[in-house]
């Protein structure tokens, strides 16, 4: 029986092609309803082009991060910042530091270090000898970088950027807003900071030798009180016989002897209490003897208003390096003590525990060399008087014969060459009285101030005779409570 043809070639021939398709193992094909709609959107030019600007904007994308980082890693691997706050002490320094005048020639560094930005620091000095009192000045004015962005040239083929920012936050102590200084130098200069801020220091110190700076409260922070005075010599302030040497020898043996006081765990503190009547040269003596061991003087006046037992504590944490801290009128917080309203609030002021807190407790500063003044001993407390507080107490009197000639000898000393002129001025004054002793009954026994005899002496400048004749001007004065006549504004 012949074998049956193929029923259907027609039917067969398209298996032919399956079979092959079968033969080749590959991935199956894909169904034609994913393809055809893909294949529709990517032959969509519209799409396509959008595809094509996405992915060109996410290369640039990723180029400009990879850029920033990549500069950013540059920067850190190839620059060194050192910022400086405002509040830091070597902040003032580096900025006259920079205000230096410096060599900024050749190409290159009289292109970069352009300042367009400047600020300017003005010093006034006197042309006259100290003391001549009010004459010529002479200002010197420097240039120094003002806000924003500046590059100077320290030294041949070394470059430093500054950055000088004011924040727009504020200092809550003093209100001012907060700065900073960023210096960036290349890498390899890292070396060249070590210098700058031993040249700003060294220039700092240059310009403050010779002077005492004073640091008063300014809201919550130590602030210069104006330009660093001349310092005071300590032969000029004429102390009675021995008490100078008994004071400074003290403090002298007391910084001398930080390491005793560290090794046996004690606070490094010492405090003094000058009292006495006015113008007997309390302060003056403060002054000098800061300025005779090259300190500085921190002073708070605690009458004041507004210095607060807060405020005071946190002052005497952070003193500034290197000063005496000086509290001015100290019964002025016991006073507050006594004058409490009602409710217990006693005003914007020390009171006596703040003070006692602050110069011992718990908060108090380590290092420490306190000068305490007052005119009314007798309105102190003990509990201030005992060591750790107050260490050495000291009248500075009213002007005695001693001091009486020593202040002659510093003012006529070299007009009056025998002395007598000297003695008749002695003599003057025992004959008024105002050594506390009298022969005369109808003269009372008086005294009269350092403060006073200077007055007399600079009115009467290299006039002995004059001194002499205007020595009643000595007498202290009282004042009576005064009779109100003539016109008087009174409310209706
Ligand atoms: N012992 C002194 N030697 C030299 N100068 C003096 C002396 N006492 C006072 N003076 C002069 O008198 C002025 C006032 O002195 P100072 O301010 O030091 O007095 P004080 O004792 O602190 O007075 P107060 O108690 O009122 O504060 C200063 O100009 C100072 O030069
Ligand atoms: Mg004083």
């Amino acid at each position: 029986m012949p074998t049956e043809p193929p029923t259907s070639l027609a039917t067969a021939a398209p298996v032919a092609p399956a079979t092959t398709t079968a033969s080749t193992p590959t991935t199956p094909p894909p169904t034609p309803s994913s393809i055809l709609p893909l294949d529709a959107l990517f032959s969509n030019p519209v799409f396509a082009g959008g595809i094509g600007l996405a992915s060109l904007g996410a290369a640039a994308a990723f180029g400009r991060r990879a850029l920033i980082s990549g500069t950013a890693l540059l920067r850190r691997q190839m620059l060194v910042n050192v910022e400086i706050s405002k509040r830091d002490p070597s902040y003032p320094w580096v900025l006259q530091w920079l205000a230096q005048p410096r060599d900024n020639t050749g190409f290159l560094a009289s292109r970069l270090t352009r300042l367009r930005n400047l600020a300017l620091s003005t010093t006034t000095k006197s042309i006259n000898a100290p003391g001549a009192g009010e004459g010529p000045t002479h200002a010197d004015f420097r240039v120094q970088p003002g806000y924003g962005r500046h590059i100077i040239r320290h030294k041949p083929g070394v470059y430093i950027a500054v950055n000088r920012e004011k924040a727009s936050t504020t200092s809550t102590g003093t209100g001012e807003p907060h700065e900073t200084l960023t210096l960036t130098l290349l890498w390899p200069h890292r070396h060249v900071l070590g210098e700058v801020f031993t040249e700003a220091h060294a220039l700092a110190h240059r310009f403050n030798e010779g002077k005492t700076v004073v640091y008063c409260a300014r809201r919550m922070e130590w602030a210069p009180l104006g330009k660093p005075r001349l310092k005071r010599k300590l032969g000029s302030v004429i102390l009675d016989e021995g008490v100078k040497e008994n004071i400074v020898g003290d403090v002298k043996e007391f910084l001398a002897a930080q390491q005793w006081y560290t090794d046996r765990g004690v606070p490094y503190r010492r405090g003094y209490l000058l009292y006495g009547p006015p113008g007997t040269g309390k302060t003056s003596f403060i002054q000098a003897l800061a300025g005779d061991l090259d300190y500085s003087v921190a002073l708070i006046n605690l009458s004041e208003v507004g210095i607060t037992d807060d405020l005071l504590a946190q002052l005497l944490t952070q003193l500034p390096e290197k000063s005496l801290l000086l509290l001015e009128d100290v019964d002025a917080a016991f006073q507050n003590r006594r004058q409490r309203d009602a409710d217990g609030y006693t005003g914007p002021t020390v009171t006596f525990s703040g003070l006692l807190n602050a110069l011992d407790g718990l908060a108090a500063g380590e290092d420490r060399i306190a000068f305490m003044t007052t005119n009314h001993i007798d309105r102190l407390d003990p509990a201030l008087i005992r060591p750790g507080r107050v260490d050495m107490m000291v009248r500075i009197g009213e002007a005695t014969r001693y001091q009486a000639a020593e202040m002659w000898k510093r003012y006529y000393g070299d007009i009056d060459e025998d002395g007598t002129g000297c003695q008749r001025f002695l003599t003057r004054l025992e004959e008024l009285g105002l050594f506390g002793q009298t022969e005369d009954p109808d003269v009372p026994a008086r005294h009269t101030s350092t403060a006073a005899i200077q007055g007399l002496f600079q009115f009467n400048k290299g006039d002995m005779e004059g001194a002499i004749k205007m020595a009643e001007g000595l007498i202290p004065r009282t004042f009576e409570p005064e009779v109100q006549t003539g016109a008087v504004k009174s409310p209706a």
